[in-house]
């Protein structure tokens, strides 16, 4: 029978290599934080409880992700002062009394660990523990692993307190573990802090545990180890990241032109045959529907987009959009909360926000609809087959009925009736030959 498995992610360092006041692992990758990718993983293999370690923005951390998951499985623990990774661990202790069994360790700033890796270490032979290692390019920041003459893991010794010898060592602990929760406890209450830091570290359990029933490696991918714990790091992880997700899309039959210059937050849902641009940014709950185009440089934030409609290049679709069946989006067009029905079209250089917009509309260049008063916003409702003319105002609150015409350079106060034609603008004047008088009396060559 499996073991029962619980697990605990170390979310409470402040991240001083992060420079700035939020905490590390609520900075972001493709829309998600650092501490939900460890977290999603501990669920995805059924881990609970899932305690989660928060010290530094402790209620933010806890409110991100409770936001996200819920309660659940979900509990967490304060480690009021930061002393070291063993200590974040120890603070954990209290959550999981009476618990038997396995507890799989996870960092918070290792976000890029595939469920596969983590099926291979929980599946690692039985003993106090196990651990995950890799061969990184530059081992620079990371605790070596120390193996005897016979290659058994002996000890981990973190960068700061490496000598020469051993800081030449390219095999590097990935912070990720898979402990006997009796032999945890117990190693822990041993652990001391004489290093370099003077912090009590975990890694001081895995030379416990060498001696004590053995520590057994299993070998991971350098790049879905890699820590996050600077803003150069954070930006190298996310382009790591978009290449698996933009990979993900074009193996699922949508052709992403340049998947190292596209945006897609994780969970974006893009439909086969569609076409992705470079340059374009899709973000949170965006779903595009099957062979959509989405032209050069376009930015979607929770956008819905039917079938095959073409959207930019350069259109920016905001909360709350949902294009029908082949909408067309020009460039510099705007959209927020706004629904456009099957066929519509909107060119050019256009703000439709709060707006309902029936079937086979054309919304021509410049049109804008003037939702906010200064307090509120209101509605601007457009009946199927609308007109309207460009450079149209359409002041809301205000409806214009199926089949009506709006003349361009309006200004759109009152609502339309269906089939009517509305024309604000005032009439045309012509003075004949105004011009070359005017010319003749400043002493100007015609043209
Ligand atoms: C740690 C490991 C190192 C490993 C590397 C992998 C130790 C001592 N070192 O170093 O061997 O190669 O990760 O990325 O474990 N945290 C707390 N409370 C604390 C300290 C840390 O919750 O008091 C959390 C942090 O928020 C972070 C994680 O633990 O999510 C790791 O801490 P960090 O300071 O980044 O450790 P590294 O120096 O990267
Ligand atoms: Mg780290």
């Amino acid at each position: 029978m499996e073991r029962p498995l619980s697990a605990i992610v170390l979310a409470a360092g402040k991240g001083t290599r992060m420079k700035g006041e939020r905490p590390k692992v609520l900075h972001e990758l493709a829309g998600r934080p650092l501490v939900d990718f460890p977290v999603r993983l501990a669920l995805g293999v059924a881990a609970d409880p899932l305690v989660v370690v928060v010290g530094h923005g402790a209620e933010a951390v806890e409110s991100t992700l409770r936001g996200l998951h819920g309660e659940g499985p979900l509990r967490f623990a304060r480690q009021l002062e930061q002393r070291g990774t063993a200590h974040a661990v120890l603070a954990a202790k209290e959550q999981l009394a009476g618990f038997e069994g396995q507890i799989l360790v996870l960092y918070g700033d290792v976000p890029l660990l595939r469920r596969e890796t983590i099926d291979r270490l929980l599946a690692a032979p039985a003993g106090p523990l196990a651990l995950l290692t890799a061969r990184p390019e530059r081992p620079t920041g990371y605790g070596r692993i120390l193996r005897d003459a016979e290659g058994r893991v002996v000890r981990i010794v973190e960068e700061r307190d490496c000598g020469p010898r051993e800081r030449e060592i390219g095999e590097v602990n990935a912070g990720i573990y898979r402990v006997e929760a009796r032999f945890l406890w117990s190693a822990l209450a041993r652990v001391g802090s004489e290093n370099a830091q003077g912090e009590l570290y975990l890694t001081d359990v895995v030379a416990l545990a060498a001696r004590e029933g053995g520590a057994f490696a299993v070998a991971a991918e350098a790049d879905e180890v890699a820590g996050v714990n600077d803003r150069y790091e954070l930006a190298l992880a996310a382009a790591r990241l978009r290449r698996e997700i933009n990979r993900g899309h074009c193996l699922a039959g949508v052709t992403v032109v340049d998947p190292e210059n596209t945006y897609v937050d994780v969970g974006v849902e893009i439909g086969q045959g569609a076409v992705v641009e470079p340059g374009c940014v899709l973000t949170g709950a965006t779903r595009i529907g099957e062979g959509a185009r989405i032209r050069a440089h376009s930015v979607l934030e929770d956008a819905v987009v039917g079938e095959g409609a073409i959207v930019g290049p350069f259109a920016r679709l905001r909360p709350g959009t949902l294009l029908g069946r082949g909408v067309h989006v020009g460039n510099f067009v705007e959209t927020k909360n706004a629904r456009l029905g099957e066929g519509t079209k909107a060119n050019h250089l256009t703000y439709l926000g709060d707006a309902e917009i029936g079937a086979g509309v054309n919304v021509g260049a410049g049109t804008i609809t003037c939702n906010y008063d200064g307090v509120q916003k209101h509605k601007t409702v457009l009946g199927d087959g609308v007109f309207v003319g460009s450079d149209s105002q359409l002041v809301a609150p205000v409806t214009v009925g199926k089949g009506a015409y709006v003349g361009a350079g309006s200004t759109i106060t009152k609502d339309v009736p269906e089939d009517a034609l509305a024309l604000s603008r005032a009439p045309q004047k012509l003075v004949l030959g105004w011009a070359g008088r005017r010319r003749l009396s400043r002493g100007q060559k015609k043209p």
